[in-house]
This record gives C-alpha cells, sequence and structure tokens, in this order.
C-alpha cells in the first residue's frame, strides 16, 4: 500500500568495505518498504563505489530483493574503493593522484546526475561514511546504513554484521575449549578487530575466556605469564587466550610505525606472536588459531536480520521525507538517525571505563596487564 507520495523518487544502492552478514537482509529492509511503501525506484551499483565511479547499476527489481534475507554476503558484491583517497601511483603513473582522485569523483557525480538519482543509500563501515560524508559535501543526497562485525562505528550502538560474528566467534572459542582441556594446552584464537576490540571483548567473554587482548590495553607478557601459571597452580590444565588482530603488547606501543612494521614482519599474525611469546615467557605448550573470515560469512543471526531491516525500513522513512545527509542510527533499542559527520573519519572504540572490561575482570578474566 501506498501511503505517501515521495520526497525520492530514484535512489542508488551499494554495500562498501568489507562484506558482513547482514547486508543482503538491509538491502532487502530498504528496498522493500521504499517499493512497498513509496513506490520508489531502486538501482543497484556493483563492487562498492567502484560501481558508482564506473556506473555500473543495475535496476533492482522486487523479485531482485526477495528471498535474500537470510543469504550471506551481497547481491551487490563488495568493494574497497574509496574515491577520495590517494590512489595508488601503480594505477596511473603519468597523473599525479589528486588528479585521479577528482577524477574518481567527477565521474560519480556524472553518473549520480546522469541516472537520475534522488538520494544515495550507502551500506558500510568507517571508510564508507567518511566517503559518503564527502560526497554529501560535494552536493549528493546520501544516507548512510551502519555495517560492520567491528561494531566500530560511531553513532550507533550497534551495526549489524556484529551479533552474527560474535556467534561463529564464540562457537570456535567453545570448540577450542575441549581440545585445549585433552591437550593440557594454552589455546590463542585471534578474531578480527584491527583498531577496536569490541568482537574479541564480547567473543571473550561469552566463550569464557582465561585471557582477552584487544587493541585499547597494550599487553604485558608478564602479567599474562603469571595469570596462566596461577590458572595451571590452581589445577586447570589448559587456558584459552582471545586475541583482537589488531592487539599489541606494551613494549610495540612505545615503537614508531616503522619500528613496529618490521618487528612484525617477522610474525604478522597476533595471535602467533602471543602465542611464541606466552611459551618463552611460562614454557607452556601453546597453539594458534586464526579465525579469519569465517566471521564474515555465511547466515546473519535472528538479531542481524532484525537489525538491518529495521534500519533498512527506517532509511526507506528517511529517503521519503526527504531527510538526507544521515546515518540510520541504533540508539539503546530504538531506531534514530546522525548527521553523516558523526560517524565520518572516526572509530569507536572500546572506552577503558566500559563495563564489559569490568565484567570481565570480575569473573576472572586477565585483560593483559
Ligand atoms: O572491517 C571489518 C574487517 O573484518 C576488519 O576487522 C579486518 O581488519 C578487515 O575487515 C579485513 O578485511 P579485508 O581483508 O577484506 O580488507
Amino acid at each position: 500500500m501506498i501511503i505517501s507520495p515521495s520526497g525520492t523518487k530514484k535512489f542508488g544502492i551499494l554495500t562498501a568495505g568489507g562484506d558482513c552478514p547482514g547486508l543482503n537482509a538491509a538491502i532487502r529492509g530498504v528496498c522493500r518498504a521504499a517499493y512497498n511503501r513509496y513506490n520508489m525506484k531502486a538501482l543497484g551499483f556493483a563492487y562498492g563505489f567502484r560501481g558508482l565511479v564506473e556506473g555500473r547499476a543495475r535496476v533492482l527489481n522486487p523479485e531482485d530483493f526477495s528471498g535474500i534475507l537470510t543469504q550471506g554476503g551481497t547481491i551487490l558484491g563488495a568493494g574497497r574503493e574509496k574515491p577520495f583517497r590517494a590512489a595508488s601511483a601503480k594505477m596511473d603513473i603519468r597523473r599525479p593522484d589528486s588528479e585521479i582522485e577528482s577524477d574518481k569523483v567527477a565521474a560519480i557525480k556524472e553518473n549520480y546526475a546522469r541516472l537520475g538519482l534522488d538520494c544515495l543509500v550507502i551500506l558500510g563501515g568507517n571508510g564508507t561514511h567518511t566517503t559518503g560524508y564527502l560526497l554529501a559535501q560535494e552536493g549528493l543526497n546520501v544516507l548512510g546504513l551502519p555495517k560492520t562485525i567491528d561494531n566500530d562505528i560511531v553513532g550507533t550502538d550497534r551495526a549489524f554484521g556484529f551479533s552474527s560474528a560474535l556467534a561463529i566467534a564464540t562457537e570456535a572459542i567453545d570448540r577450542l575449549h575441549s581440545t585445549a582441556q585433552s591437550h593440557s594446552r594454552v589455546m590463542v584464537i585471534e578474531l578480527m578487530g584491527h583498531k577496536a576490540g569490541w568482537l574479541a571483548l564480547y567473543a571473550g567473554v561469552a566463550g569464557g575466556g582465561d585471557v582477552i587482548l584487544i587493541p585499547e590495553i597494550p599487553y604485558d607478557i608478564k602479567a599474562i605469564g603469571r595469570h596462566l601459571e596461577e590458572r595451571a597452580g590452581s589445577g586447570k590444565s589448559f587456558s584459552i587466550v582471545v586475541v583482537a588482530e589488531g592487539a599489541l603488547s606494551i613494549e610495540e606501543k612505545k615503537m614508531d610505525k616503522k619500528e613496529r612494521k618490521k618487528y612484525r614482519a617477522l610474525i604478522p599474525s597476533s595471535a602467533y606472536r602471543v602465542a611464541r611469546e606466552i611459551e618463552a615467557e611460562t614454557g607452556m605448550e601453546t597453539r594458534a588459531t586464526i579465525l579469519g573470515y569465517v566471521q564474515r560469512g555465511g547466515i546473519p543471526s535472528a538479531s542481524d536480520r532484525v537489525l538491518a531491516t529495521r534500519l533498512g525500513a527506517a532509511a526507506a522513512g528517511l529517503l521519503a521525507r526527504g531527510e538526507y545527509g544521515r546515518m540510520v542510527t541504533l540508539s539503546g533499542s530504538e531506531i534514530s538517525s546522525v548527521d553523516l559527520s558523526v560517524p565520518a573519519n572516526k572509530v569507536k572504540n572500546v572506552p577503558l571505563d566500559h563495563q564489559m572490561i569490568d565484567t570481565a575482570v570480575c569473573v576472572g578474566t586477565c585483560m593483559g596487564i
């Protein structure tokens, strides 16, 4: 039932950055609500901003956004193209980067106008919303939906993708428990989270990790060693150490970028680095697991499906009212929205006084210090 004339008649939609479970549920949420309630037309761009630069768009008909609620990945394809970032010299060595960039932005503006779009709906994380904000500064109408398994977008309490990744990571930790116990080993598991440790913190608590290491708290290997030895001394023959991929030691924190890069080139993965340090510190037999892209694959959790659908339907409402330049958000239990400048150019880190850190410590988990 069409209940109101629409401020937006035609919009483009794309999924940018790394993919995550819930993208298709969100595409469905936006497009169904926009089509059913407001009679809008949707154009889907392929592979994120790359499709927008290249003008690779297709009309999305109801059959395109039907039957995709439970599917992982994205029917549009994802991509890490950042049209405002200095392009790689490899792309065209004859021209300065700034020229390549402005070519891309000009191409986007041209395609937006040529295709007759009233708004561009972008589904992505921090980088995507930074690009969205800059495109809005260039005069485009833009709306954002927050997705990422890292849950590190400023302005929303939660991004979709996080809940699914949390369930996958928790199951992996559960499965490591039994083999850790059988062999009386220390098991180190690395979860995604380059800059922010939300996933490691939550999965670590959900899976009963004995040590949780996140980028926000540089760790002291001696403190970890003491904790593991105390556990062993109290009869616990095994331990689980949950490490965010961006976790770093106190010593590493003191290094400058160049030094750290050199140090990390020896062992690029944080799980293997920490495992080696634990063995050297305690002599305990230690194994490392990197969960990797499994965390971003497969069907979305029920909670992500609900969140993505709610955010999508709310975005369609903003489209209808012509309220552009915003990112739809979850605030408490309510769906709301913030100006695109709020998430742009920022990362939502775990605050050191976050309740969850205290909760972890209360139940006996070592946070690396
Ligand atoms: O942004 C989500 C994320 O999963 C990060 O945690 C991770 O560092 C990154 O993507 C890696 O993704 P890709 O290899 O696709 O660039």
